[in-house]
């Protein structure tokens, strides 16, 4: 059984030595859990493609714990880089960029940039400078399926494979980081993510937003990605047939439909997008794991962290071909 312990100085101390004895740890960041290996060791990465049975052609984030961390992975650090790293680092952005040669191939997917993020979770920070090796690290979970953002999640879906699992309870985002690249001009969002479209221009000025790859760069940029084994539909409460929903869940934005749903959950009573964003893989995974035919879920305004969470409504959404 997979060992899921509390993230206790000791815990974290232990966790760090299984990296840097090239095995598996899952840890909490502020967006969602990661699957964590030292990111310098090409075949502690290899295991972490096999346990998530991700294809070869998607490239890994590495998590650094401080400039000198940075310095070893990237052959430089962009101006337009350099702004958005003073102004939201530690934190959920990730940035391409030019990749050191002792970046594994396997990490970038043989790709000459890297993405590259400081976390401003605690527990991972703590790991990585304990550590004291970049650690690449995907999205906890199996490929293509609904982000971890508990460890009971990694638990259920990796489990065993994973020599330990830190649980420092439900992650404060619950959405990925935003996937930036500055290599080219203007800018280019290659993933929507915790951090607004609209912070990003506030720092660098009009940017691009290139979410939909038509070469798999970016997984997360698949049409189909994100998903839960339940077939997911994006409409509102009105749209649904009655006749369909003693058969279907619910995911409201703010306030739950009167009735016939067999199950409904609500992004955020409050209507704060910050909250739904945070809910959103949770309460999937939830409506997923209730037994119904289909899951519905109502837009929400695509503003702010609005344009993320619809944009991984729409992945989990599409068929698969
Ligand atoms: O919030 C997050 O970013 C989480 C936590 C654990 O940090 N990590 C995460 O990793 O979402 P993952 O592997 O599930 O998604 C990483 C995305 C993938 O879609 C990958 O293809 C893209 O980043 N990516 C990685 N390296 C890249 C590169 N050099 N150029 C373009 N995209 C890249
Ligand atoms: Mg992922």
């Amino acid at each position: 059984m997979a060992r899921v312990v509390a993230a206790t100085a000791e815990a974290i101390e232990e966790a760090a030595e299984i990296l840097r004895r090239g095995g598996l740890v899952a840890f909490p960041t502020e967006t969602v859990y990661g699957l964590g290996a030292n990111a310098l060791d090409p075949v502690a990465a290899a295991r972490i493609f096999e346990v998530k049975r991700r294809p070869a052609f998607d490239p890994l984030i590495v998590h650094v714990g401080d400039r000198a961390m940075l310095q070893q992975v990237v052959l430089e650090v962009l101006p337009a880089a350099e702004l958005l790293i003073r102004r939201f680092w530690p934190g959920p952005l990730t940035l391409v960029l030019r990749r050191r040669p002792e970046v594994p191939r396997i990490v970038t997917a043989g790709l000459d940039t890297v993405a590259v993020r400081e976390p401003s979770h605690p527990v991972a920070l703590a790991l990585i400078r304990r550590a004291g090796v970049p650690v690449a690290a995907p999205s906890a979970n199996p490929f293509g399926r609904l982000s971890p953002t508990r460890a009971e999640h990694v638990a259920r879906h990796l489990g065993d494979a994973v020599d330990l699992i830190l649980d420092a309870g439900p992650t404060p985002y619950g959405i990925e980081s935003t996937i930036v690249s500055v290599l080219d001009s203007p800018p280019q969002v290659l993933r929507l993510g915790a951090i607004p479209v609209e912070d990003l221009e506030a720092v660098l000025g009009p940017v691009e937003v290139t979410t939909v790859a038509h070469r798999p760069e970016a997984p997360g940029q698949l049409p189909a990605h994100y998903a839960p084994r339940t077939r997911l539909c994006i409409a509102r409460a009105e749209e649904v047939p009655p006749s369909a929903r003693a058969k279907s869940a619910y995911l409201a934005f703010q306030r739950a439909p009167e009735d016939g749903f067999a199950a409904v959950r609500v992004l955020s009573p409050r209507g704060d997008l910050r909250e739904a964003a945070a809910r959103l893989f949770d309460l999937l995974h939830e409506l997923d794991g209730v037994g119904v035919e289909r899951i519905y879920a109502e837009p929400v305004p695509e503003v702010g962290l609005g344009r993320a969470i619809m944009d991984r409504l729409r992945r989990a959404s599409a068929t698969e071909s």
